[in-house]
């Protein structure tokens, strides 16, 4: 199977309509791409690594060198799904150049197929900036968690009319700049709609709606591995009571001696 390139993706929505919606998953290793790879157009290695993998308060402290090593993990884990990296809070923001720098160094050192970032009308010359010079550029709006600090939370976005017309904006303009396709997050779902429609490119929804082109989840959140998930989180399996209740017979078969038993152990011929 060839790896799906991001021009395929992009040319899924035609005269503003995805006969086919775009599968995208989180993913962190190259273990869990493997098993992800097959049902996914894309691969997102979010930095929503920084709570899930390291244990962080927010997105906001992950580094380029924590998305190069786990971007290129899931590079070399897949072979069908084409492969998105997010530019980590302060490495893109500044200029064009400072973006260009940084997102050159993820492609490069990763194998990915593009970088996503997060702002609206502010990135858009940043957006064009890297599309012109070869790096497919995934856009980011409504509730982007980078930004909360300035936000104050991950409350939904777009319930008032200033809001709700910023987040439409926001995502004409990244469509102008060439993004191949923008993720749409925590946006009240007639706001969602809107900004599908106003755009050419693919929207992807996360907490939008199910007329967005594409949806994405954190997968740890979709495979129950975590007791409090956002609202737009559907739970598709119970993997914190499969790994807890498996440690706990682990345990207590260490504990009385009955692992290893005799198929686990080498014996003399
Ligand atoms: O970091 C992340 O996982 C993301 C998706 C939830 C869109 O940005
Ligand atoms: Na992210």
């Amino acid at each position: 199977m060839k790896r799906l390139t991001v021009p395929a993706i992009r040319r899924r929505k035609k005269d503003g309509v995805t006969a086919d919606p775009i599968v995208m998953l989180t993913a962190y290793t190259a273990r869990q791409a493997q098993l992800l790879d097959e049902h996914c157009d894309l691969l997102l290695v979010g930095d929503s690594l920084g709570q899930v993998i390291y244990g962080l308060p927010s997105s906001v402290p992950v580094t380029l060198e924590m998305m190069i090593a786990h971007g290129a993990a899931v590079v070399r884990g897949s072979y069908h799904a084409a492969v998105i990296v997010d530019m980590p809070f302060g490495t893109y923001e500044q200029s064009p150049q400072q973006a260009f720098e940084n997102a050159a160094r993820l492609l490069k050192e990763t194998g990915c197929a593009g970088v996503k970032l997060e702002g609206g009308v502010a990135m858009a010359e940043t957006v064009r900036f890297l599309n012109e010079r070869g790096i497919p550029v995934m856009g980011h709006i409504g509730l982007t968690p980078q930004a909360v600090n300035v936000l104050g939370g991950y409350n939904a976005r777009g319930r008032s009319d200033a809001e709700a017309a910023k987040i439409v904006a926001d995502a004409k303009a990244l469509d102008d700049a060439g993004a191949f396709s923008i993720v749409i997050e925590g946006v009240v779902e007639p706001i969602a709609i809107a900004a599908t429609q106003a755009i050419a490119c693919p929207s992807i929804g996360i907490g939008g709606s199910a007329q967005c082109d594409g949806q994405v989840l954190v997968t740890e959140d979709m495979l129950g591995m975590f007791e409090r998930v956002p609202r737009f989180v559907k739970r598709y399996a119970d993997m914190a009571s499969l790994v807890s209740q498996a440690a706990a017979n682990y345990a207590a078969e260490v504990r009385d001696r009955s692992f290893p038993g005799i198929e686990q152990t080498y014996q003399p011929k």
